[in-house]
């Protein structure tokens, strides 16, 4: 892909642009399979008392939103780059009643706005295959975090299975891309979408990365046939 394509102020522009629709076109586009990839990633998160986790690239807030359902007493953190997506993430997290909770705020993955060791686990979706430099933001996600505290990171890979293959290919080349058009009625928007899943690492290399960052016990699960990875690291003591 043109690294061109990554260039940030692009891709915060594309996320604002499609942020009106960007809830809807997931529960579409992903034939409703969404909700269960985040579900499984944040049940990765320690389960600690009173605990402060981050939700990288949190967009519309799907994740931090989970987390507050699923472990109440746990204060979450949210950041992004895209002040539209981040409109609507305030709006659900109003809408639930969890602004003590949910605390959301603009800023990059590559230079988070937080001390070191400061959560017990920073969690990123969909976010990663966005970023340029993507080591760069696994080691802000590494930094922030306390040691002996997890980094994970949920994402699409390139597919293995080769009957599911081909078909998938077609889907996300031609129909995801077409659906994605018509919903959002952004010409060009989802252009770039299949292309950011297809060539990103696959889940051994992406394993690599994490380590290279200096996160130890990398462990990654395939869901659904390998559509999407859990990657789940742990920062040394
Ligand atoms: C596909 S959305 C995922 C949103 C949310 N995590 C979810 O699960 O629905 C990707 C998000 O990553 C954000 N993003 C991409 N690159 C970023 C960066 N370098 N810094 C901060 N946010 C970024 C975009 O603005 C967008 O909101």
């Amino acid at each position: 892909m043109d690294k061109s394509a990554k260039d940030p102020a692009k891709i915060s522009t594309m996320f604002s642009t499609i942020a009106p629709r960007y809830d809807l076109l997931n529960r579409v586009l992903s034939l409703g399979i969404d909700g269960y990839w985040r579900r499984f990633a944040v049940n990765q998160l320690p389960k600690v008392e009173n605990a402060k986790f981050l939700d990288v690239a949190t967009g519309t807030c799907e994740v931090a939103l989970e987390i507050a359902k699923k472990y109440p007493d746990a204060k979450v953190s949210g950041v992004d780059f895209s002040e539209g997506m981040l409109e609507l993430g305030r709006e659900k997290v109003r809408k639930a009643g969890h602004q003590g909770r949910i605390d959301v705020r603009l800023a990059d993955v590559t230079s988070l706005p937080f001390e070191d060791n400061t959560f017990d686990a920073s969690i990123i979706a969909f976010g990663i295959r966005n970023v340029q430099d993507y080591k760069k933001g696994i080691a802000e996600m590494g930094r922030v975090v306390k040691s002996g505290g997890k980094v994970v990171i949920l994402e699409f890979t390139s597919i293995q299975n080769r009957f599911f293959k081909l078909p998938y290919r077609f889907y996300i080349t031609k129909v995801l891309t077409f659906i994605g058009e018509m919903v959002s009625g952004r010409k060009g928007a989802y252009k770039y979408l299949p292309s950011s899943m297809l060539e990103f690492p696959s889940p051994d290399e992406f394993k690599r990365s994490m380590e290279e960052t200096g996160l130890q016990d990398v462990k990654y699960y395939k869901l659904t046939f390998g559509v999407t990875a859990v990657h789940v690291g742990t920062k040394p003591k």
